[in-house]
């Protein structure tokens, strides 16, 4: 317990100033006292540098169909179960009008991940739509893409259009980890190169990766953490893997329990608050897929940002990426009324019509 003060202690006086075996320390601590010690020294920062609220952006997925094929996805290009669909630039339109009526004030788009100029000039246009439905007097929606790897060119192109900050999980920082996990035409490197090229781009980059994947050990999930701070991400998002049937490695992993999931994914997040400081990190919808109150928990552990699910409840159930994938039959006024109260009840409050703009890259400019 007094090793555990002293690297708290330590990690709140500076970012970055844990080592390796320090965040391997906070990432597998068990002891319920312990952990709680942890989550609210998080938390505290996580008010100092983001205050008492949460940032909301409303998700659309625009599509489920994906040319990726990764061992652990329910939307990979082998599940021949999932009905593929694609949602029109009108559907886009309408879901943005939406968002601006939430005032959440920042949107995303995710897809499967696809490749080809047809989609780069889709994108594009989402981007400009989105941008000029913004109502008279409104500012328009903060745009997030989180669309897979691309070119520079692409990168560039949709920057130019108006979007402004890219999600792009590494999914683990360890390449042998990540050749387990993915078909080998699934090349790490170009990966890390594609955050390289979000950042010149001059993007918000976000990154992340997922814990509790089998084979995959606390010293990894320390390195992640490392990783997100040698490559000077602005956002983070991360969750517990969770299996998903249709696929083959959710065929041969291990059972964990649900408790054990969620306890792991909110130690991710305390430690990354504890590492980095100012970034901006999301409580996201895996987390709630463990326990009910999981997002809720994900913000008392030291994550600023939630990602309610706006597209259409009747295409949802084809973007379960796994098993118990929560929120399917919920429409956004109801998500939008059940997170407030949420919130209310831990002391939080939603950030209205503020983009939460990443505090890290806003030091930068
Ligand atoms: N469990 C948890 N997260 C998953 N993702 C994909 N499949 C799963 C799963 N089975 C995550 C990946 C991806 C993001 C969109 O969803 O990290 O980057």
């Amino acid at each position: 317990m007094e090793e555990l003060s002293r690297i708290l202690e330590k990690a709140v006086t500076e970012p970055k100033a844990l080592s390796v075996a320090e965040l391997s320390k906070l990432v597998s601590l068990s002891d319920e006292g312990a952990v709680r010690e942890m989550r609210s020294a998080a938390y505290e920062l996580k008010c100092k540098y983001c205050g008492k609220v949460v940032s909301m952006r409303g998700i659309i997925e625009l599509g489920n169909i994906c040319a990726k094929d990764c061992f652990y996805c329910g939307i990979r290009k082998s599940n021949l179960n999932v009905e593929r669909y694609q949602l029109s630039l009108e559907d886009v339109e309408r879901l943005a009008r939406i968002n601006y009526e939430d005032d959440y004030a920042s949107i995303v788009l995710q897809s499967g991940e696809i490749e080809g100029d047809a989609h780069t000039e889709f994108i594009e246009e989402c981007i400009k739509r989105i941008i000029a439905v913004a109502p008279p007097g409104k500012e328009p929606l903060g745009i997030t893409l989180s669309l897979g790897e691309q070119t520079e060119d692409v990168f560039r192109r949709w920057k130019e259009a108006g979007a402004d900050r890219y999600l792009l999980r590494i999914e683990t920082s360890n390449p042998k980890l990540y050749r387990k996990l993915h078909p080998h035409s699934h090349d790490f490197e170009r990966r890390v190169e594609c955050l390289r090229m979000l950042r010149r781009c001059g993007y918000q980059v976000g990154t992340g990766v997922m814990s509790c994947l089998p084979g995959q050990t606390f010293d990894d999930l320390a390195n992640d953490i490392k990783f997100f701070g040698d490559i000077d991400v602005d956002m983070i998002g991360m969750g517990p893997y969770i299996p998903h049937n249709d696929t083959p490695l959710g065929k041969i992993a291990p059972y964990i329990e649900n408790s054990e999931r969620l306890r792991l994914g909110l130690n991710m997040i305390s430690a990354v608050r504890l590492y980095l400081h100012d970034v901006n990190i999301a409580s996201t919808t895996a987390l709630q897929a463990l326990a009910d109150d999981g997002r809720e928990q994900g913000i008392l552990a030291g994550a600023n940002v939630m990602m309610p699910n706006i597209t259409d409840t009747k295409y949802r159930g084809n973007y379960k990426l796994y098993e118990n994938k929560p929120c399917l039959d919920e429409n956004a006024e109801q998500t939008r009324k059940s997170l407030e109260l949420r919130l209310k009840n831990i002391g939080e409050a939603i950030n209205y019509g503020k983009r939460g703009d990443s505090p890290h890259f806003m030091k930068l400019e």
